[in-house]
């Protein structure tokens, strides 16, 4: 059921891959609720992805970049102010890699480039969009941008790796830019703090599907899907969240509030069976 919460509303969405994305839940939900937005993906992820056939259903256009790359970024900025001939009311930043991931590096001997790149992806990317947005002025007021996090950025998680580095930094961006950004033309930056989700990243992370049963079970009202999260999103896009900035927003079933559930403990107490 469509609310029109985002009629009138143009943004920019990043990172929708394939179908199984946060993003383009985001993006159909977006499309939905009545907003118009532009599609950026990497020049490589739009030769294997899907991002073309989003854009058809969206009835929207497709700007390639490498988020590493600041000109990149600029070129989505103003060819999306071109498409709209005017200003945007959000942006989504949901993106991630890290090749010591890929490589199934440990984090004890990782590769500093693939960490300088995995940073730079993942995390500083945020700071080019919003460096470029402020600098260009292209929000309106009482704009939002989000950005997709993970629990790992505050807690360790096996296997998560430095990933959870990019997270950490990309909270603190949201919460520095935000301040700025706030303060001077009423922008809001949050990121949202999702639940492990079955994507083409998610699978990336070593031992997902364990990781996955676990907080299942871990969380009162269950893992939150990519279509939840997509949900929750939409609403931070809407007017009905102006006052909401600069904050990390849980959205994982209650997971980072629990120590142990009794679903855990009793799968946890199954693995002594039969032990001396
Ligand atoms: N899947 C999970 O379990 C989970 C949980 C919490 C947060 N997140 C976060 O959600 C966001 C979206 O991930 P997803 O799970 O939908 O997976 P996904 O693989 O569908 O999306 C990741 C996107 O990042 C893009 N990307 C990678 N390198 C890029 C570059 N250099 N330039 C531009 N784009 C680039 C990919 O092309 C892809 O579209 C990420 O920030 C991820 O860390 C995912």
């Amino acid at each position: 059921m469509a609310y029109h919460l985002l009629k009138g509303k143009k943004g920019i969405i990043f990172g929708a891959l394939n179908n199984l994305s946060i993003a383009w839940k985001v993006a159909e939900k977006a499309y939905e609720e009545g907003a118009e937005f532009t599609l950026s993906n990497a020049p490589v992820a739009l030769r294997f992805g899907e991002t073309e056939k989003l854009a058809e259903t969206c009835k929207t256009i497709v700007i390639p970049a490498d988020v590493s790359r600041l000109g990149d970024i600029e070129h989505v900025f103003e060819k999306t102010l071109e498409h709209f001939d005017g200003k945007i009311d959000f942006v989504l930043h949901s993106i991630g890699m890290s090749m010591n991931v890929r490589k199934k590096k440990l984090y004890s001997d990782l590769d500093y480039n693939y960490f300088r790149q995995t940073l730079d992806v993942s995390a500083l990317s945020l700071h080019k969009m919003l460096q470029t947005a402020y600098k260009m002025d292209a929000i309106n007021q009482w704009g939002s941008v989000v950005a997709l996090s993970y629990v790992a950025a505050q807690r360790t998680l096996y296997g998560y790796n430095d990933m959870a580095d990019a997270k950490a930094l990309l909270e603190s961006i949201a919460r520095s830019f935000g301040y700025i950004y706030g303060r001077e033309r009423n922008v809001r930056v949050n990121t949202v703090s999702q639940s492990p989700t079955r994507t083409t990243a998610g699978r990336g992370v070593k031992g997902i599907d364990s990781l996955f049963d676990f907080t299942e079970r871990m969380s009162p009202l269950g893992n939150a899907t990519a279509e939840e999260c997509a949900n929750y999103c939409i609403t931070l896009f809407s007017d009905l969240t102006r006052k909401v900035t600069m904050q990390n927003l849980f959205h994982d079933g209650g997971f980072s509030s629990m120590g142990m559930s009794l679903r855990a403990m009793t799968q946890y107490d199954k693995s002594f069976k039969g032990c001396d």
